[in-house]
């Protein structure tokens, strides 16, 4: 069995120490960093952007997974990898032609995932799983930290785990100890959570149990 890989979301830190947020979840062995880059036109709020992402590179080893909540990934790409991204995922809803980003991602060298938001089936990322590095089911709709995760996203996550043993399969959205066993039970190998492990000063105990519960 695979490890699973605890995704700390930055979107619910304090952004005025930013340093110091990401030492928590590094000293609490998280396993990457999970960026949420919002560009307020693929969803109605706007996060951070490069320039944040480049400072905030300096401070850490963990790697950035970033999740790109923006209406033209494929244009982004490159910027965003030399930024310092590790893993680059965007949406099957954005703009861009889903096989040119993933392309032009490994061309830059990083790992590439694809996302789908609460309404769109598994179906349409069935087309593109022998190329991806990652999926990311949603399990709120993208935008805002803090939400209430939808168990509609169980069903699919099976049922990409089922076509796909090997792939890593990420969550996104409402993760706590509960939620994220629906969601490991269900097949996914990855939990991305924000406000349930920023409250915590040291959420070294909530890490393991999200991992091994
Ligand atoms: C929502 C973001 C999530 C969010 C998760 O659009 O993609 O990564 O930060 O936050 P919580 O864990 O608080 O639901
Ligand atoms: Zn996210």
């Amino acid at each position: 069995m695979k490890k699973i890989w605890i995704s700390p979301s930055l979107l619910a830190a304090d952004f005025s120490c930013l340093d110091r947020e990401i030492a928590r979840m590094e000293k609490a062995e998280a396993d990457c960093l999970h960026l949420d880059i919002m560009d307020g036109v693929f969803v109605p709020n706007i996060s951070f952007g490069i320039p944040v992402i480049s400072s905030i590179r300096k401070t850490t080893v963990l790697p950035f997974d970033l999740h790109l909540m923006i209406s033209d990934p494929l244009s982004y790409a490159e910027p965003f990898a030399k930024a310092g991204a590790d893993w680059i995922t965007f949406h099957l809803e954005s703009n861009s032609d889903p096989r040119k980003t993933i392309d032009e991602i490994h061309r830059l060298g990083k790992k590439a995932g694809l996302s789908i938001r609460p309404g769109t089936p598994a179906e349409e990322l069935f087309p593109y799983l022998d190329s991806l590095d990652m999926v990311l089911v949603m399990s709120v709709e993208p935008g805002f930290g803090g939400q209430s995760f939808l168990d509609s996203c169980l069903p699919k996550i099976t049922a990409i785990r089922d076509r796909a043993p090997q792939l890593r399969i990420s969550v996104d959205g409402g993760i706590n100890l509960e939620t994220g066993r629906l969601c490991r039970d269900a097949g996914a190998d990855m939990l991305v959570a924000g406000s349930f492990l920023f409250r915590l000063e040291n959420p070294a105990d909530e890490i393991s149990a999200l991992r091994e519960s």
